[in-house]
């Protein structure tokens, strides 16, 4: 039976990206090409595949498994789509070597997939327990248990606090240190359960959400990584071609807003549309993953000098 990718990774704000992508800009070039960074399991580039006929797509993912199950959903594509398991800081020294012309569009939709997420092995769920992994790509050297294990305090409790948002970074940073010397943390169970003992029950969210999103994002350089592809679609999109950037947490979205305002300063981009977009109550409804999404577009402006 034919799986319901839909069922199993929601695409965010899709009509969104595609409204963006397909027209917003100065034209999509009837023969153009997009590079979906974070192909995930293929929704946005099934959407835009779909209502765009003569586009086609490179899809890059870091996940092997990942880009299996979206090499499935895209078959019914064929030529039109090219999957390549790539980082995004890898991605300039992808097209150069496939010697690709100039795209008319990039898409990022940053962080993990609900493929990643909802798979206790994988080492992200502090709902079910797990290995402490978090790597996206297999080939990294570095997991959360080795974040956990050998980070000093200070370090832990600054990455809690800049990049999950945890105002009790400190204490959870200091028990971990505490309870690290006498076994190291292999589990997501084990850590996820100190971060309760500390922070409590309050509030909507799992309180080991903010600890578990900021080691996620160290495992995977996960800030380095967008602003590596923001800078490589700066310089490999096309006159005109357009920028799709899904973030899920503010932090992530100020960086993005930054490079994006930085970008129209120096006359490289316009902002398109002005103001970021936000799932409708609709979307939030069905997909809560899509309540923190954030999607911004710009369109890449070439002067004189820089076109060929
Ligand atoms: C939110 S999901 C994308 C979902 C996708 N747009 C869809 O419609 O199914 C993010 C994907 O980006 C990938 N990813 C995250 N960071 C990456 C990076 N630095 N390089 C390459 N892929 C990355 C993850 O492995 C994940 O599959």
């Amino acid at each position: 039976m034919t799986p319901d990718f839909n069922d199993v990774h929601v695409p965010v704000l899709a009509e969104e990206v595609v409204a963006l992508l397909g027209g917003s800009g100065d034209t999509l070039d009837p023969s153009g090409l997009i590079v979906d960074a974070t192909l995930g399991a293929g929704g946005h580039s099934a959407s835009l595949l779909e209502c765009f006929p003569r586009i086609r797509v490179i899809g890059t993912d870091q996940d092997p498994s990942i880009l299996e199950c979206a090499r499935k959903r895209l078959e019914p594509h064929g030529d039109r789509v090219r999957l390549v398991q790539c980082r995004i800081s890898e991605l300039s020294r992808l097209l150069r070597k496939l010697r690709t012309e100039r795209p008319v569009g990039f898409l990022f939709d940053f962080g993990a997939s609900s493929l990643q997420l909802d798979t206790p092995s994988r080492g992200f769920s502090f709902q079910e327990d797990g290995p402490l992994d978090m790597r996206m790509d297999p080939c990294r050297v570095r997991t959360a248990a080795d974040v956990v294990n050998t980070w000093d305090e200070e370090d832990l409790a600054d990455l809690f606090y800049h990049e999950g948002g945890e105002k009790r970074s400190r204490p959870i940073a200091a028990e971990i240190v505490r309870c690290r010397s006498r076994a190291a943390f292999h589990r997501t169970g084990a850590l996820a359960e100190l971060v309760v003992r500390i922070v409590g029950r309050t509030g909507k969210i799992h309180p080991a959400t903010r600890v578990f999103q900021a080691l996620r994002r160290a495992v995977n350089e996960e800030g380095e990584e967008l602003l590596a592809g923001l800078e490589t679609a700066e310089h490999w999109l096309a006159d005109g071609g357009v920028l799709a950037a899904i973030s899920f947490h503010s932090g992530e979205d100020r960086e993005v807003k930054h490079f994006l305002r930085e970008g129209v300063a120096r006359d490289c981009w316009r902002l398109e549309p002005k103001k970021p977009i936000q799932a409708s109550r609709e979307e939030q409804r069905k997909n809560p993953r899509a309540r923190s999404a954030i999607l911004r577009g710009a369109v890449r402006v070439r002067g004189e000098d820089e076109c060929e």
